[in-house]
């Protein structure tokens, strides 16, 4: 018989629809096909599969309101977010659709005039995604459209929360004329599907957004087969407010990057560090803003801020703000909660914390909730040692206008994303990933098809 799981409406509490989880043997059948379909994918010319994910990506278009309505349903998130990242989520499927024929090949002068060589990519095999509730859509296409592009067949398996995006996205694939058996979904938990993936022999990589524990252990379980490995982890990210910033457009980028998604991204700013001088100003004017932030149900007009996923994700948060209450932090705004265990939905109103600092356990893990801790510094050496104390290298965001100033910090943080005066940096056309135990590889940009492509090297001799 079928076992079922349940997808809620983390806003309500209530069940939004059942979804089969596969079996084993369904799962190693999905696989099977995928890797029988391979051959078949690979030999599509690029300039047909560019076609393809264009029709793909007009479907995803098309469809863009039910989609969101069904991201905002499972998600929890903003309409206007859910909106936006159906559109961010198709920017990725349009990149690779471009992408997919561009894919070089390079001939090399040989050493002597009785040879020729040629180096040329081809696909790597079948690709297996494991993505998070957080951007159902597009951590989904990211993924997905450059698999596609370069040839691989691919099969997902979105996150238990949020199933239901990433099954129509799927569907539409396939109403766009992308074989079944290219683009595929399993459902189930996470370490079982996972191990499912980690130990077939027909899976050549595996790409995972997600948290570094679980990124490490993938890691691992792919050793045995030497799969390729893409994995965007967990992020701490800083942001360093200098003397010279124009204040109110930092305090505008800082929401955007603080507050999206309910602070539930791996790209939100973590750890706000002013200079000493700004410092009073500049919490005051992110706390007055911070309060105009209408905490609610993503469908409602006019919500700013959606509910936390689950219990387990409110339960940090809260844990981490009283934590860093007790030693001495100042609540300028939020610490307000408004949950119902019974019916199951657990809402941050946003915070701002000032006169936070190292002892706190804020400062050292990764919050996922709208909670804005701030920090000082005097001298920008300062700013960038506590940037770089964490074991996490995603995102940093700086505010200055004084150029040796940014040049500096630009240098010397070790992060594989740096915004400077941009809160958003997040483009189909540029690199996404991290430094550290943020991951390896990249996402977007011409650096996300190659973790896709295999590298063939040719040498004719006796010319
Ligand atoms: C993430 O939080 O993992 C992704 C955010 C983004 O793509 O901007």
């Amino acid at each position: 018989m079928a076992t079922m799981f349940n997808v809620y409406n983390p806003a309500t509490g209530e069940l939004i629809e059942e979804v089969t989880a596969h079996t084993e043997g369904e799962i190693k059948q999905a696989i099977k096909k995928g890797h029988l379909a391979f051959k078949k994918w690979a030999a599509v010319n690029a300039h047909e599969r560019s076609k393809l994910l264009r029709s793909w990506s007009q479907k995803v278009q098309e469809n863009k309101e039910s989609l969101a309505k069904t991201m905002t349903l499972e998600n929890g998130k903003p309409l206007a977010e859910s909106l936006g990242e159906v559109d961010y989520a198709t920017s990725y499927i349009d990149w690779y659709a471009e992408e997919a024929k561009r894919i070089y090949g390079r001939t090399i002068p040989a050493a002597s005039e009785s040879k020729r060589i040629t180096v040329s990519k081809q696909p790597i095999g079948l690709v297996a995604a494991i993505t998070p509730w957080n951007f159902p859509a597009a951590m989904m296409t990211r993924k997905a459209a450059p698999a596609l592009a370069a040839g691989c067949t691919f099969i997902v398996k979105p996150a238990v929360e949020t199933p239901l995006t990433t099954i129509r996205l799927i569907e539409l694939a396939h109403e766009a004329g992308i074989p079944t058996d290219a683009i595929q979904y399993v459902n189930g938990r996470g370490s079982v599907v996972g191990d499912i993936f980690t130990s077939s022999e027909f899976i050549r990589k595996i790409t995972f957004t997600g948290s570094t524990p679980v990124g490490k252990q993938l890691i691992k379980n792919s050793a045995d087969t030497v799969k390729h490995v893409t994995m965007e982890l967990g992020g701490h990210a800083p942001l360093i407010v200098a003397e010279d910033a124009d204040l109110d457009f930092a305090v505008t980028q800082t929401i955007g990057s603080k507050f999206r998604n309910a602070g539930q991204t791996c790209v939100c700013a973590n750890r706000i560090i002013v200079h000493e001088s700004v410092l009073d100003v500049f919490a005051d004017k992110l706390a007055k803003e911070v309060q105009k932030l209408k905490v609610g149900n993503g469908l409602e007009e006019g919500t700013n801020v959606g509910p936390i996923i689950n219990k387990k994700g409110y339960e940090k948060i809260v844990s981490q703000v009283n934590d860093a209450i007790e030693k001495g932090a100042q609540v300028l705004t939020g610490n307000k909660y408004d949950t119902d265990e019974e019916k199951g939905y657990y809402f941050v109103h946003p915070t701002v914390l000032k006169n936070v600092n190292s002892t706190m356990d804020i400062m050292h893990e990764e919050t996922f909730g709208p909670v804005a801790p701030i920090t000082s510094f005097k001298e920008i050496e300062e700013a960038v040692e506590i940037a770089n104390s964490t074991p996490f290298g995603l995102a940093a965001y700086f505010f200055t206008n004084n150029y040796k100033t940014g040049m500096y910090l630009h240098d010397h943080l070790d992060f594989g994303i740096i915004g400077w005066n941009d809160g958003g940096p997040s483009a189909a056309h540029a690199p996404f990933g991290g430094m550290k135990e943020s991951g390896l590889g990249r996402e977007g940009g011409i650096e996300g098809i190659e973790p896709y492509l295999e590298t063939k090297y040719l040498s004719v001799g006796n010319l």
